[in-house]
This record gives structure tokens, sequence and C-alpha cells, in this order.
């Protein structure tokens, strides 16, 4: 194994409470922490003044009420935008969040954070580049620092050469690619950071004997997610925070 220890609990709330809440605002990462959940993955990119938000899509038009896409938006543009209505009444106004505010969330409220860098289409490198910054310089004295991931090398080279002592896992989606493990090496990750239904006892082990560990998501089944702690899985990202407890 890496000389990095694993510091992430077995289960990460994906996108702050998976489907129970507007994804990837304070409202849904309260939710989890109502739920027992004290870890969260986020999708975090740009807008085009350089203001790092949480999104997961390139657009707004899904998990918004506007409509276009946030490369193209000002900050100012989007801090107006009802990100909550979307999903039911009970979530009306609920602001887009900054990954700042976030950060300043989970740090008040015992919170650790998976930080996936979602970069709009062609800004890997700045995308990379500013969040790994930012959370460097606002979790410095974080004991546990968040970890970055991302599906973009280039996203991840950047980051790494930004905040190099930042750990970083490496996305990939199904199927795995023939070259996950050069890939990780590449951006010098400490985890893999797979699609559940890829991954085979065989995976696991072949990561951890190459001094990797193992995340992986969206995995909503207890039974599966048992399975997949069996064969050694590190961290579990769950949409079913509702049904899979919360384990350290
Ligand atoms: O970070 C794990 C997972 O969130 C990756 O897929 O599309 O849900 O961001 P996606
Ligand atoms: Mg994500």
């Amino acid at each position: 194994m890496t000389s990095t220890p694993w510091l992430y609990p077995k289960t990460i709330a994906h996108r702050g409470a998976g489907k129970l809440a507007p994804e990837n605002t304070l409202a849904a990462i309260r939710h989890g922490v109502s739920l027992g959940y004290r870890a969260t993955e986020i999708d975090v990119k740009l807008s085009a003044d350089g203001v790092s938000l949480l999104m997961h899509d390139d657009s707004v038009n899904r998990t918004s009420n506007g409509s276009g896409f946030v490369a193209n938006k000002s900050w100012r543009e989007l801090a107006t935008l009802d990100a909550g209505a979307w999903h039911g009444a009970a979530f009306a106004g609920e602001p887009i969040p900054t990954y700042c505010n976030v950060i300043a969330y989970c740090h008040a409220n015992d919170v650790l954070l998976n930080t996936e860098i979602k970069p709009s289409t062609g800004r890997e490198r700045e995308t990379g580049a500013a969040v790994a910054l930012e959370t460097q310089l606002l979790c410095a004295d974080a004991p546990i620092k968040p970890l970055l991931s991302s599906f973009s090398t280039d996203s991840l080279i950047a980051a790494r050469d930004a905040a190099p002592e930042l750990p970083r896992a490496h996305l990939f989606k199904n199927p795995l690619p023939e070259n996950w493990l050069e890939r990780c090496k590449a951006v010098d990750a400490i985890a893999l950071d797979a699609n559940w239904l890829t991954l085979t006892e065989r995976i696991v082990k072949t990561a951890h004997d190459n001094g990797l560990y193992v995340a992986c998501y969206t995995c909503n089944d207890l039974a599966a997610a048992e399975k997949l702690w069996a064969w050694g899985v590190d961290s579990v990202i769950t949409d079913a925070v509702d049904v899979i407890a919360f384990r350290r």
C-alpha cells in the first residue's frame, strides 16, 4: 500500500445527499449530515470570471431555473439562480454554493470532502489548478485534506502541479480503460476511483498491490456495497444515504 494513509470513510455521500435533495447544494450536504454522513463528494467547476462553484453539468439547465453554460456566466449571474426548486418546492430559493462556502460549512460541521474537479469542456487545466489552489489555501489547517478527484487527466496534472501535497484520485468511467494503472501513476494519484460496476476483486487487489487505494461510485445497493468492502474497496460513494448507513 501507499505510505499515505487512507483517511476517508467507507461511505461518502454523492453530490451531498444523492437524490434526496437538490444535488451539489448546501441543503443537500445538510441533509446528508442529518442522516449521519460526515463525508461528501461534490462537483466543482468555474464561472466565466473564475469563481469555483458546485455544479455537475456544463450547463445550468438541468439543476437550476436558468439556461446556458456555466462557463459563459459570471458569478453575479449564477448567484441569482434557483438551484433548488427543480427538485421540489421545499427547496425553492436554494442557491448555487461557492466552493468556498461549502468548505466553510464542512469545516464547521466536521464533514470530509471528496472534491471532484469537473471542468467545463476546454477548461481542464485552468479548473484543476484553480480548485487545487483554493483547496490548499482554505484547507491549510484541516487535519484531513479534501481528496481531489477527476475524470480529466489534464485537470489532475494541473492540480498536482499547483498543490502537489493534496491527495488525488483518478476517476474512470465504465468500462475501466486498460491503462488505468499508468494513468493513476501519471498524476501521482493515491487512489483509483472507478465505477463500481467495473470493479472486480482482482482489480482491487491489483490497485492495492500497486500502492493505490480504491474508491468507487455510485453504489446504491447495500448488499453490493458489502461485497465491495469485502473485496477491500476503501470508500463507496453512494446516493443511498438513507439506506446505507454512514461508516467510518
Ligand atoms: O466522483 C464520483 C462521481 O461523482 C463521478 O461521476 O458523473 O456523478 O460526477 P458523476
Ligand atoms: Mg461527481
